[in-house]
């Protein structure tokens, strides 16, 4: 069986109001009846599929738990972090306990906060990338860039993908994390690249071993974290002082640019990082004068807007807006041009600065 782990840290302030640092994206229903979370572990359960294992902060293992219970659903671990050091440590972690209870499953990691419609589709691509990732592979999923993005990873293919965009493994020739906004530009132009989803596929040995080569500092101080560990209910707590040890740092500089055992898998299904209340409008079906709305809101003679209400008591309104977003909460409203959505993180640090 294939063992998911399901990353749910950040506080995914670009979605600013609704998502708070007490209470991230992943949780709450931005554009469905399930939170993220909820549905990505509906997404990675049934036939070839284990209990996902959780790695999250303390504040958030009573909403790990319930909102996991409420689509039946249990966790096979759910790891504390004492504080969030970014994915590579949270992903070697769980890698170390999972390889702990049985030496050499094969692992999934994926984030707790993307829209991935299609779930059977997507499935299949992870069940292409399996004999991949049992030989020894880091197996990545690649989607089809429509633009210059500057924050996602892109994956330099090795064979242009085929006309149907089918999920058939590639080698992957190397791994740009974040590229400035020329290198994008120059990745995107070229046709030999994909986005990294952000979602890999590995065998517990093949990880390990890739964070003893390219991390080993990292590698001795999460080894004590998790041997240190303590349990408290269900719940793993990985001890603090080791784990304050750990560089902040992502599995995407950490390893995956690093490591030469890459393929790439492509997905040619719909998925979406919501990284923004751009995505949120963009995926959450537009009319056709481009309008979505949630919660009492109502829009007169507007265009390419997005008004959402949070609270029932709340009427939001919009007339004559164009490219606008509004999002109303009973303790705090944002008003935005769409095209400055992803500045909203901008907002959030103003707030803190206020105190
Ligand atoms: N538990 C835990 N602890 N989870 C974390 C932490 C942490 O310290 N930091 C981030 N995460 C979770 C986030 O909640 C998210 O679900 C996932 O790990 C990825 O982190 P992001 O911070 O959203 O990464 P990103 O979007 O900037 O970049 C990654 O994803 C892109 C696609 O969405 C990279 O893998 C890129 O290469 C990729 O293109
Ligand atoms: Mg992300």
């Amino acid at each position: 069986d294939i063992h998911p782990l399901l990353l749910c840290g950040g506080s995914g302030t670009r979605l600013w109001p609704l998502s708070r640092k007490s209470y991230p994206k992943q949780f709450t229903k931005l554009t469905g009846e399930e939170s993220l979370f909820q549905a990505s572990a509906r997404r990675l359960s049934g036939p070839g599929f284990a209990a996902p294992a959780i790695i999250t902060g303390s504040d958030f293992r009573f909403v790990v738990t319930e909102q996991l219970a409420a689509v039946e659903t249990a966790a096979a671990a759910t790891l504390i972090e004492p504080e969030g050091r970014n994915t590579a440590p949270a992903i070697l972690a769980t890698a170390l306990e999972l390889h702990a209870r049985a030496p050499g499953v094969l692992m999934l990691v994926a984030p707790s906060d993307h829209v991935i419609p299609d779930a059977q589709a997507f499935r299949d691509a992870v069940m292409a990338a399996v004999p991949a990732a049992e030989a020894g592979q880091i197996v990545t999923f690649g989607i089809r860039p429509d633009r210059a993005e500057t924050g996602y990873g892109w994956l330099a293919l090795s064979d242009a993908p085929g006309a149907d965009f089918a999920p058939v493994p590639q080698v992957l020739d190397g791994f740009v994390e974040k590229p400035d906004a020329a290198t994008a530009e120059s990745l995107l132009a070229g046709g030999m690249h994909l986005w990294n989803a952000g979602i890999f596929l590995f065998s517990t040995d093949t990880i390990l071993a890739a964070f003893e080569r390219h991390q080993p500092a990292m590698m001795a101080a999460v080894t004590r974290a998790v041997d240190e560990a303590e349990q408290d209910l269900h719940f793993l707590r990985l001890a603090p002082e080791p784990w304050a040890d750990c560089a902040d740092i992502s599995i995407d500089y950490a390893v995956m640019e690093k490591a030469a055992n890459l393929t790439v898998v492509p997905y040619g299904g719909a998925w979406s990082d919501l990284g923004g209340w751009d995505a949120v409008w963009r995926e959450s079906g537009p009319d056709a004068d481009g309008i979505v709305t949630s919660g009492p809101a109502t829009a007169i003679d507007c265009a390419g807007t997005l008004l959402r209400a949070e609270d029932e008591q709340q009427a939001l309104v919009g007339i004559g807006l164009e490219d606008i977003i509004a999002v109303a909460m009973p303790d705090a409203v944002l008003v935005a041009h769409r095209s400055r959505a992803q500045d909203v993180k901008q907002a959030v640090e103003a707030l803190k600065a206020r105190g």
